[in-house]
C-alpha cells in the first residue's frame, strides 16, 4: 500500500507573511505576535499588516475601512446569483460558487491588494444574505457602521452589535486570518501559481476549508459538547468516542505539538466574554478530561486543544449560529489567502510536485510509448 505522508515536513514556499512555530507554540504575523495583535488591534489593522507588511497609520486605516465598506455591496448580480442557487446547497459551496462567479475583467491576473480588499468586504455579505434567505428573515437596512466585525454582526441580526461581542469576534478574526501553509492556503497558492486569478484561488481555498479536518471542525466541537451534555457525563462520553476510534473535534494539530497559541488567546477572550456561562464551564471541563484521555488512548501523540475548540466557545458567546462557524472562519482566512496569493504572484513558479508510481507496469511488449 502507498505510504501516506500528507506532505509533512515538505517546504513548498518561502514567506514573509506568517510563522507557525509548532515547537514553541508561537504564531507570528510579519514580526508581530498574533496574540498581541488580537488583543491590542482590530481586524482592519491586522489585515492591513498582512497585505501591506506594516501596521497602518491612522489615515491608511481610514482608507482601508472605506475600501472594505465599498466592497460590501449586495449588487443586483450577486443577489440574482444567490437567489438562483438551490436552497439545500451548503453555505460553503454557495460561497465557493459565488466567489468563482464574480470573476470579471476587474479581477484578472495579476492579483492586486484592491481585489483582495473588495473580496474580503464581500464575503460577510454573501454569508449574511444566504443566512437570511435560509431563515426567511429580512435583509437589514443599510448602516453607516464601518468596522468590519461590527458590520458583519449587524448584517446577521439587523441590530447594532454589543461592543463586547464586536471585540471578541474581531479577536477571533485576527487569530484565524493566517496560519502558514495550511491546506486551504496551499490550495490558494497552487491555483495562483498557474497565474489563474485571485477569485479562482480563493474559491479553491474555500473548497479545502470546508472539510471537517480543517475549517469544518468548530461545528463538530459544538456537536461534541452537546453530546457530552453535562460535566458529569464528560468522562464517559469522551471515553466511548475514543473506544470507538473516533477523533475528538477541536484536538490535535499537524504543527502544534505543544499549546496552540490561538486556542490560548481565545480561551482568555471567551472567559472574559462569557464569565460564568455554563456552556463555557462545560467546555473548560471537557478540555481537561479530553487531554487526559487522549494521553491515555494516544500516548506520545501530544494531542492538545486546537484553535477550533475555543473558537466554538467564542462563536457561541457572540450568538453566532453554528452553521456559520466555518463560513466565518472563511471570512477571516480570506485575508491570509489573498496575502499569500499576492506574495506568490510576486515571485511565481508553477507548483509541480512529483509522485512516485507504485502501480503495476505493462507487460514488456507494451512498455514503449
Ligand atoms: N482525536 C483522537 N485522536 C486523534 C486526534 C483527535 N482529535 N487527532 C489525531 N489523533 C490521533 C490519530 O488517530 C493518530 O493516531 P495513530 O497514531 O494511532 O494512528 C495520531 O493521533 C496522529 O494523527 P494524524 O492524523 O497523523 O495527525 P495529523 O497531523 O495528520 O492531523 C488533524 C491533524 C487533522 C488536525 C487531527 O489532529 C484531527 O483530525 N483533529 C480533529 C479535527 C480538528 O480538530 N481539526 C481542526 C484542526 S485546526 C484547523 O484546521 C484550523
Amino acid at each position: 500500500m502507498a505510504k501516506v505522508t500528507g506532505l509533512e515536513g515538505v517546504v513548498a514556499a518561502e514567506t514573509d507573511i506568517g510563522l507557525v512555530d509548532g515547537a514553541q507554540g508561537r504564531l507570528v504575523y510579519r514580526g508581530y505576535a498574533a496574540r498581541e495583535l488580537a488583543i491590542r488591534y482590530g481586524f482592519e489593522e491586522a489585515a492591513y499588516l498582512l497585505w501591506y507588511g506594516e501596521l497602518p497609520e491612522r489615515k491608511q486605516l481610514e482608507e482601508l475601512r472605506e475600501k472594505l465598506a465599498a466592497g460590501r455591496v449586495l449588487t443586483p448580480d450577486l443577489r440574482r446569483l444567490l437567489d438562483a442557487m438551490p436552497p439545500n446547497t451548503p453555505l460553503m459551496n454557495v460561497l465557493e460558487a459565488a466567489v468563482a462567479a464574480l470573476t470579471d475583467e476587474t479581477t484578472a491576473w495579476p492579483p492586486t491588494v484592491e481585489q483582495a480588499i473588495r473580496l474580503t468586504g464581500l464575503l460577510p455579505v454573501i454569508i449574511a444574505y444566504r443566512h437570511h434567505q435560509s431563515n426567511g428573515t429580512a435583509w437589514p437596512e443599510e448602516t453607516q457602521e464601518k468596522e468590519h466585525a461590527a458590520h458583519y454582526l449587524y448584517l446577521l441580526t439587523g441590530r447594532p452589535a454589543q461592543p463586547a461581542h464586536v471585540r471578541a469576534l474581531s479577536a477571533y478574526l485576527v487569530l484565524a486570518m493566517e496560519h502558514g501553509l495550511n491546506a486551504s492556503t496551499f490550495a490558494a497558492r497552487v491555483v495562483a501559481s498557474t497565474e489563474s486569478d485571485l477569485h479562482s484561488a480563493v474559491a479553491a481555498a474555500i473548497g479545502a476549508m470546508k472539510g471537517p479536518l480543517h475549517g469544518g471542525a468548530p461545528a463538530g466541537v459544538v456537536r461534541l459538547l452537546e453530546e457530552i451534555g453535562t460535566k458529569e457525563r464528560a468522562e464517559t462520553a469522551l471515553r466511548e468516542k475514543l473506544e470507538r476510534g473516533e477523533r475528538l473535534m477541536g484536538f490535535g494539530h499537524r504543527v502544534y505539538k505543544t499549546l496552540d497559541p490561538r486556542a490560548e488567546a481565545l480561551r482568555a477572550v471567551a472567559a472574559e466574554l462569557a464569565g460564568d456561562d455554563p456552556w463555557l464551564d462545560l467546555a473548560r471541563h471537557a478540555e481537561l478530561v479530553a487531554v487526559r484521555l487522549l494521553e491515555e488512548y494516544k500516548p506520545g501523540r501530544k494531542l492538545r486543544t486546537n484553535v477550533e475548540f475555543y473558537a466554538a466557545a467564542v462563536m457561541r458567546a457572540v450568538r453566532m449560529p453554528a452553521e456559520l462557524f466555518t463560513p466565518t472562519f472563511t471570512a477571516a482566512r480570506v485575508v491570509g489567502w489573498t496575502a499569500h496569493v499576492l506574495e506568490q504572484a510576486g515571485h511565481n513558479r508553477i507548483f509541480r510536485p512529483q509522485s512516485v508510481y507504485t502501480g503495476p507496469m505493462p507487460a514488456e511488449a507494451d512498455a514503449g510509448e
